[in-house]
């Protein structure tokens, strides 16, 4: 190999480059239309769309002109219309204000319609030989594992960090060729799932991750977990003597644990007021509300607590206790969930418990 990665790179590129349509003749045109057509989508389906679409729409003016059924036509089949939808007007753009040639920075490319930071590095790399790195899943995944970059590569930090990296290393005289290799090697030798084929790959000798064995285990991907939302008002039911706690059931969520009472929903203050009192409390007064969320793992909590004045706490109902502040410190443990809330009751109060 060549006295340096960039080098190394290149010429694993020249080498061993996929053979596609849009890197025979990539004008602005031809790289802009491919990288939209890329994106979501697998190269092999995107070849025969690319050239269809390039028989009845060669150029930006035609692409302008088009009525909006001709380029969805020429979509069908390919999903997320709304970027057929966004091509043509940035189409139009191009006319109206760059006088139909597409602007060469990243800045002015990202003005136009469907174009982002991704697309706009690789139209200004690959069409305006500007060093720019144009960071996709590839570029990623081939960062981490040459880094060892560990964090989670779906957040916005590892995208910044890679960026960085990509953008201070990016060959200034090849620039275009520099990002498509990186992307070739990441869909043909930088594999995801499973080994990749470290044995052919350009960069191996700088490799972080090759370097510790850990090439199946970079890139860290932390997957985003639904959480449903549950809504609840909490009811601080206090007086000077305590404040009404609410035993969970035996099993489930907090199991056994004491809670603030409380119901599904959000409750406005009156019908909070109206709710307390179906419980059997006289309220005499509303100190205040707040609002505190609590992320468990499966699900989140979005509470509306409410400070009120009772004038009784025992009011004989098996379910709820009236408990000393003595005791809510010392016998009764309350999940740090209901923590927020424990403001209402005045300083001194010990932290939860879980
Ligand atoms: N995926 C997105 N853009 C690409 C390109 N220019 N070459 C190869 N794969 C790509």
């Amino acid at each position: 190999m060549g006295e340096n990665r960039t080098s190394d790179l290149l010429a694993w590129y020249d080498a061993n480059r996929r053979i596609l349509p849009w890197r025979e003749d990539p004008t602005p045109y031809h790289v802009w239309l491919s990288e939209i057509m890329l994106q979501q989508t697998r190269v092999e389906a995107v070849k025969g769309y690319y050239s269809r679409f390039l028989e009845v729409l060669p150029d930006i003016r035609s692409l302008a002109e088009a009525d909006e059924d001709t380029c969805t036509k020429l979509w069908e089949g390919l999903g997320y219309y709304s970027r057929v939808r966004n091509l043509h007007k940035a189409a139009q753009q191009v006319m109206e204000n760059y006088g139909g040639s597409l602007p060469r920075t990243v800045a002015e490319l990202k003005l136009l319609a469907g174009i982002g930071d991704y697309t706009a590095t690789a139209i200004a790399s690959i069409a305006f030989s500007e060093p720019v790195a144009a960071i996709d899943g590839n570029l990623l995944r081939v960062f981490s594992r040459q880094t060892g970059y560990s964090e989670d590569i779906k957040a916005g930090a590892a995208k910044k960090a890679a960026k960085k990296y990509f953008d201070t290393w990016i060959s200034q005289d090849r620039p275009g060729a520099w990002n498509q290799a990186l992307m070739d090697l990441g869909a043909t030798v930088c594999l995801p799932n499973g080994k990749p084929l470290c044995d052919g790959c350009p960069l191996q000798s700088t490799c972080v991750a090759h370097a510790k064995g850990l090439e199946e285990e970079l890139p860290v991907s932390v997957k985003k977990v639904h959480r449903p939302v549950e809504e609840k008002t909490v009811f601080i039911l206090h007086n000077e003597n305590g404040v009404v706690l609410h035993r969970r059931p035996e099993s489930g969520l907090l199991a056994g644990l004491y809670e603030f009472p409380n119901t599904a929903g959000t409750l406005a203050p009156q019908d909070a007021i109206v709710f307390a009192e179906k419980m059997g409390f006289q309220v005499q007064d509303i100190g205040g509300s707040r609002k505190a969320k609590h992320v468990f793992s499966h699900r989140e909590w979005h509470m509306t607590g409410y400070d009120m004045t009772v004038e009784a706490l025992d009011v004989g109902t098996d379910d709820l206790i009236a408990a000393s502040f003595e005791e809510l410190d010392s016998r009764y443990s309350v999940p740090s969930a209901f923590a927020a809330f424990r403001e209402f009751l005045g300083e001194g109060l010990s932290g939860p418990a879980d």
